[in-house]
């Protein structure tokens, strides 16, 4: 079966950098898959998934395939493009209240994308915008509202009606939760997870926030400075870290079973996209990092006896029990 989303060496470079802002990513989601991508921010969580529908900066250029249901999105033409974002995927950001135009009606912003993309006529289209919004938990009343009349938690429930209208087989959530309350989170991250399941859809979902990729995801990437640094299943991932940098970030996340211990928070920056990188993007900020580590890139390999799991490090081998005990006590 085709994955929902395929993502082959994907490279980007913007303009003025010195080195590709996404330097060979690799990462896909099954059908009703969810994928988390986290990492610091500037890594290019943000890029990555702004690249399955082509919503790029100016100026910027890519190397590659990205596809979704087999259909490679960096070669569309603007009629397939259309049909891909009205259809085929669908995009939820962090800042509702950015992303929807306080001037119009929820039902008018809901209905736009079928009625203009797809010739819906507008009654079958308001039809589809009132299930949509039943099945994130909002009246039919809300059509008739501004955004101005809604909570942060309604718009965002707003966002994902709205992703839903064309019946995506993937939708990418970035940062969905970030602008909410705890509470609305916990109630926004459970209700994607309700229709991926009812939907079908595969979700990929991007956080800089480790607790929620693992209460969410069935798979995780960890990106760090444009590279894919570690993947695998999310439960293996974050109880056997391989990568000293997913083992720094899991000592920096605050842990509900270990309220008393200290938050380690990663020592210097990632490097600036004016530096051009030999040998491994993390190696600088690295407690284990060797000559090797700087001078040559690490390729991605397999976890020995660990199914679905690579690691691009030289020495994770050597370093799988130091960096399981630093996740699992601090
Ligand atoms: N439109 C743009 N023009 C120039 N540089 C950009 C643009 N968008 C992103 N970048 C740069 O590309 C890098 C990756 O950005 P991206 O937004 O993908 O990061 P991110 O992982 O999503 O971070 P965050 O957690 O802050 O959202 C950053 O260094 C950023 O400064
Ligand atoms: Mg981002």
């Amino acid at each position: 079966m085709t994955n929902t989303l395929e993502i082959d060496g994907l490279r980007l470079h913007l303009p003025g950098a010195a080195r590709p802002v996404l330097a060979g990513i690799d990462l896909t989601v099954g059908a009703r898959e969810t994928v988390a991508l986290v990492g610091e921010s500037g890594s290019g969580k943000s890029l990555t998934s702004r690249s399955v529908l082509r919503l790029l900066p100016p100026g910027a250029t890519t190397e590659g395939r990205v596809a979704v249901q087999g259909q490679d999105v960096l070669t569309m033409d603007a009629k397939q493009l259309r049909q891909l974002r009205t259809h085929t995927a669908a995009m939820i950001f962090q800042d509702p209240r950015a992303a929807i135009n306080p001037l119009r009606r929820i039902g008018d912003f809901l209905t736009e994308s079928l009625r203009l993309n797809a010739d819906t006529p507008a009654q079958q289209a308001d039809e589809r915008a009132v299930r949509m919004l039943d099945a994130v938990g909002l009246g039919e009343r809300v059509l008739r509202q501004y955004p101005g009349q809604l909570s942060g938690g309604m718009l965002q429930r707003v966002m994902i009606a709205s992703a839903l209208m064309g019946d995506p087989a993937l939708i990418l959530a970035d940062e969905p939760t970030t602008a909410l309350d705890v509470t609305t989170q916990a109630e926004v991250v459970g209700l994607l997870d309700d229709l991926r399941e009812r939907f079908g859809t595969g979700l990929l979902f991007v956080t800089h926030d480790l607790g929620l990729a693992a209460a969410i995801s069935d798979r995780v990437y960890v990106m760090y400075a444009g590279r894919i640094a570690e993947t695998g299943p999310a439960e293996a991932l974050f109880d056997r870290p391989r990568h000293p940098y997913t083992a720094a970030l899991l000592r920096s996340t605050p842990r509900l079973d270990a309220p008393q211990g200290r938050l380690a928070a990663i020592k210097g920056q990632p490097p600036s996209l004016k530096e051009e990188l030999t040998g491994c993007p993390f190696a600088a900020r690295c407690p284990f990092a060797t000559q090797a580590c700087a001078e040559e890139l690490p390729p991605h390999r397999p976890v020995p006896g660990e199914p679905d799991r690579l690691v691009a490090c030289h020495h994770s081998d050597q370093l799988a029990d130091q960096l399981a005990g630093s996740a699992a006590h601090d």
